[in-house]
């Protein structure tokens, strides 16, 4: 009952300061179009990124790398990220309300709204429960992730962070102008469609026999079918006890099935019209998805360690999943 007299009293504040955010939302896609696309910088990496960002600015998750390495983004400036965070920010603090999504709690089934925080929870886990136990990390796709910055920054740990040239150069100007520490991380370049990571990394002092733990959010998507195979399979060769986490689509909802029909079209426009990118890769998880991502991992030499998803299995709500695949 109190939950529900915040949530309105936080939509109540919101609402007025909406021109704010739509003002910010223009200054971001107008900057997205004229520094960030050309250069071939990801545009999907804000969108996770940004609900970090959110969740940060709300009391709902620390991550104040995030905070500070925003600003420094080519998409944003620090008035751009002012204007998309301060209206929440100040609804927020003042109906004492956290957002479910940015937030959670996350319960179970997770809906869709819930989707973003799970995936936080999700990698925010697995890496309190395995990074101490393994030698390396790599973070695939790193975009504008900043783990190897705050819960990895021990020195326990070699640190790998793959990702497209375009992009990982972006990312290292934008931590030397915020001023963050990066002396630890080993950036390495990489087109997971054209080359082996595991080639790349081992230029840069990637051990492949030590037990490693790869990070894989939000990338699966974006991917051919074979190339995801062959990041799997790259992992059944690491070292023993190595594991790989990701997160996928639901095929149902990359196919625009079922209940998806409507759906889907829009979403798959608007990340396309945007960003200029695709989702092309899914899982098929609606009749029972455990079973469908246990035989992939199978077929790449990886057995399935954990299995999370959004939606409800066997229902036309599995829209999403979270896994991590082991090398036993
Ligand atoms: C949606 S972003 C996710 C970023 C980050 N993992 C996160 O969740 O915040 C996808 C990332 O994958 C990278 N990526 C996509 N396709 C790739 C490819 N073929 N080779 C290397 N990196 C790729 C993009 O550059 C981008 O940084």
């Amino acid at each position: 009952m109190l939950s529900s007299v915040r949530l309105l009293f936080f939509l109540v504040v919101l609402l007025p300061l909406s021109p704010v955010f739509l003002l910010g939302a223009v200054a971001y896609i107008i900057r997205l179009k004229l520094y960030n696309q050309p250069k071939g910088i990801s545009g999907t990496a804000y969108e996770p990124f940004l609900t970090r960002v959110m969740a940060h600015v709300v009391g709902g998750r620390e991550d104040e790398i995030a905070y500070r390495l925003a600003p420094m983004l080519p998409a944003l400036t620090p008035l751009t990220l002012q204007l998309l965070v301060w209206p929440l920010a100040l609804a927020s603090r003042l109906a004492r309300y956290k957002p479910v999504l940015f937030c959670g709690p996350v319960t179970r089934p997770a809906t869709v709204m819930m989707m973003m925080a799970l995936r936080n929870q999700f990698y925010d886990q697995v890496l309190r429960e395995v990074a101490a136990n393994v030698d390396q990390v790599v973070i695939l796709g790193a975009g504008w992730d900043t783990r190897a910055y705050e819960e990895l920054n021990n020195g326990d740990v070699h640190i790998f962070e793959v990702d497209t040239p375009a992009t990982q150069l972006a990312k290292i100007a934008a931590l030397q102008k915020a001023g963050i520490e990066s002396s630890h991380v080993t950036f390495v370049e990489t087109d997971f469609n054209q080359v082996s990571w595991v080639d790349a990394l081992q230029k840069h002092g990637f051990e492949p026999a030590l037990r490693t733990l790869v990070l894989w959010e939000g990338v699966t998507m974006y991917l051919p079918e074979d190339a995801v195979r062959s990041t799997l399979t790259a992992v059944a060769e690491l070292g023993p006890g190595s594991l790989i986490a990701f997160d996928y689509f639901a095929r149902e909802f990359v196919e625009g099935d079922g209940g998806f029909k409507f759906v889907a079209p829009y979403m798959k426009l608007s990340i396309d019209l945007t960003y200029g990118e695709r989702f092309i890769f899914g899982i098929p998880l609606r009749s029972d998805g455990s079973a469908a991502v246990a035989a992939l991992l199978e077929s790449c030499g990886l057995t399935l360690e954990r299995f999370e998803m959004v939606g409800r299995q066997g229902s036309m709500t599995a829209f999403y999943g979270f896994a991590v695949g082991e090398r036993m």
